[in-house]
């Protein structure tokens, strides 16, 4: 959630920590600050609001060091203000924080008790209160870090400054991935690979458990048990660690506009382009009688999707659940089913939680995630990458149909290895897939027409949107969209559901997005059309050409997106709801990377 940044360094401190911010930007933005020492006292930064509030007070009230640390927040303990904005110091420690510190009511009332006066309401300060406490005893910075780490429970990393402890960084992982990355006389530590990325491309992924102390010789890093290890540093490709929006306004835009790409990118990991068969490896689909799709927000619709695939080609039983639900329900887990966790980051915390229940109880594990050294992909057994580059929006899109491709990619293998297509299906199926990248960018090419349905839109209070079939799993996913990032309240539903209770809410200001291709379902959806029109309602329909030829007159707009094969119409169908949410918000002038209270890495359940 929060993002995390440590550097020691041999050049002027704060702009390279403001740098690394704007790449962990993504990850919350309530807050932020900076820490350094400067003449061996803790001095800090910070400022509430975006990080561009941090540069104004820096641009007034400089900080000049070499090695400092970093923080930008999202909010879980107390209000987004300067007061509770990272970092948080106490005596000798400034601590920065990503995570939740489980027992920290208990740790500050011992705190409290002990004389210790508290500045903020959050769970971070008695960190810095805890490590300040153990040094007073004596104790060498890295054992007082270890006394302090074996006294906290949660989910969380850290990155810690010392005074007079010039030039060293501690860090710390239990939950929360951290990197730590390798320069020249210099050393990093990062959220992830990406806030290293302007510095250096050498980077070490540390283990849960882990902790470090950085000085200008390099890391020595420490394992839970407090034994020194040796872990690997990776060259990290420069396409991981990029992050440009080119001539686009916004991430979300740029990414929107990538999808042909990263599907074709991503299809090519699955299927061989020349015999048009799939390349799915690592699972025998014979040897499963089930699948459990664990996963959030529109890493599990894409799951729903999947789900639809799935079950109609491979005759194979699929759940899909949302994880935070899953993971305290006890669902009755039978050990021969395959557990996939659906994840962009790889890092959400109930998914992992999830995950891990499914392992527990036995089952083969495999993870369908954008971020390959992320904690969800090292745990599972197979991974499977989607591979559109880093997502920067808040807003999830190119990972999405990048996991709906995998998902259609598994379910043609699925469906040759349980014998239910033959060769020659497997083949006409594969090509089919082939065709996307080519199909979402015809859909994209609707931008125009979208913009000025979306100037419409966005005068609405309410919007409703319906579909069958996968597009019901795509009617939520063109909701959650529009919702997250205009603040219009958005409702998607299976069209057949419409008469069992939302219909009610059909009006004449009430915009309802019908998503419709001229499938099996098509029938059915456009008398759901009438019935809406019927009372009022004004329907923006998305279809293809023949489903256009055959829809109900008297819909307010009909959008004809390129027509496809039911295989991969979730895919072509996304290209337009995204881009509609994308331009109601830019009509409404919202933050559109940004959509308040998100974070991209949700890391705390
Ligand atoms: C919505 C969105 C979120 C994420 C969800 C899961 O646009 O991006 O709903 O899909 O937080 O995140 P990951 O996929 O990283 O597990």
């Amino acid at each position: 959630m929060c993002g995390i940044i440590g550097i020691v360094g041999t050049q002027p401190v704060a702009d390279r920590l403001v740098e690394s911010l704007k790449r962990l930007e993504y990850r919350g933005y309530d807050s932020a600050g900076i820490a350094a020492q400067v003449d061996g006292v803790l001095e800090r930064r910070r400022a509430p609001g975006k990080l561009k509030e941090l540069e104004k007070v820096l641009a007034g009230h400089p900080l000049e060091a070499t090695t400092g640390i970093g923080h930008t927040r999202w909010a879980t303990h107390g209000a987004p203000t300067e007061a509770n904005a990272h970092p948080h110091i106490a005596g000798r420690v400034a601590v920065v924080h990503n995570g939740i510190i489980e027992n920290f009511a208990e740790l500050k009332a011992e705190l409290i008790a002990a004389g210790r006066v508290f500045s903020s309401q959050t769970d971070t300060e008695v960190v810095a209160h805890l490590l300040d406490s153990e040094l007073a005893t004596g104790l060498s910075p890295l054992d007082a870090f270890k006394a302090t780490l074996d006294r906290l429970s949660g989910a969380f990393a850290l990155c810690v400054l010392i005074s007079g402890e010039d030039e060293v960084i501690l860090a710390a992982r239990n939950g929360p991935p951290l990197a730590v990355g390798h320069g020249d006389g210099e050393m990093f530590i990062g959220s992830d690979g990406l806030a290293l990325g302007p510095f250096t491309n050498k980077i070490t992924y540390l283990e849960d458990g882990d902790y470090v102390l950085a000085t200008h010789d390099g890391a020595r890093i420490f394992d839970a048990t407090g034994q020194e290890v040796a872990r690997a540093v990776k060259t990290v490709p420069a396409s991981a660690v990029l992050m440009e929006k080119g001539n686009y306004r916004h991430f979300m835009e740029k990414e929107i506009h990538d999808q042909p790409e990263g599907c074709q990118r991503t299809i090519a990991a699955y299927v061989d382009t020349l015999t048009d068969q799939t390349t799915v490896q690592g699972v025998d689909f014979n040897a499963i009688d089930r699948i459990q799709i664990v996963a959030c927000g529109t890493s599990w619709i894409a799951g729903m999707i999947g789900r639809y695939l799935i079950e109609q080609l491979a005759d194979l039983p699929v759940d899909v659940e949302i994880a935070s639900e899953f993971r305290y329900r006890s669902p009755a887990l039978r050990p021969n089913a395959l557990a996939i966790a659906m994840s962009q980051s790889g890092e959400t915390a109930d998914t992992l939680a999830a995950f891990r229940h499914c392992i527990e109880a036995g089952m083969k594990s495999a993870a369908i995630v954008n971020a390959t050294e992320s904690t969800i992909a090292r745990e599972a057994d197979v991974v499977w990458p989607i591979h559109c580059g880093p997502e920067i929006g808040v807003a999830s899109t190119k990972a999405f149909t990048a996991q709906v491709s995998v998902m259609i990619a598994l379910a043609i293998a699925a469906a040759k290895a349980r014998g239910r297509i033959d060769e020659a299906e497997e083949k006409r199926l594969v090509h089919v897939l082939l065709e996307a990248p080519r199909l979402i960018a015809e859909a994209i090419g609707l931008e125009d027409a979208l913009k000025e349905i979306a100037a419409e839109i966005a005068k609405a209070k309410d919007v409703l949107y319906l579909g069958r079939g996968p597009m019901s799993a795509l009617a939520l996913e063109g909701a959650l969209k529009l919702k997250e990032i205009s603040y219009i309240h958005a409702e998607g539903y299976a069209a057949g559901e419409l008469k069992h209770g939302p219909i009610a809410l059909v009006d004449e200001a009430t915009p309802v997005i019908i998503l419709a291709p001229y499938d099996s379902w098509f029938e059915k959806s456009a008398s759901n059309m009438s019935e809406v029109m019927a009372r009022g309602g004004q329907v923006v329909f998305i279809t293809d050409p023949e489903g256009a030829k055959h829809a109900p007159a008297g819909a307010k707009v009909v959008v004809t997106a390129p027509a496809s094969d039911p295989l991969i119409s979730a895919l072509v169908m996304s290209a337009p709801i995204q881009l509609l949410a994308y331009h109601v918000a830019v009509v409404k002038g919202a933050d559109v990377d940004q959509p308040r209270n998100l974070a991209k890495s949700v890391t705390v359940e």
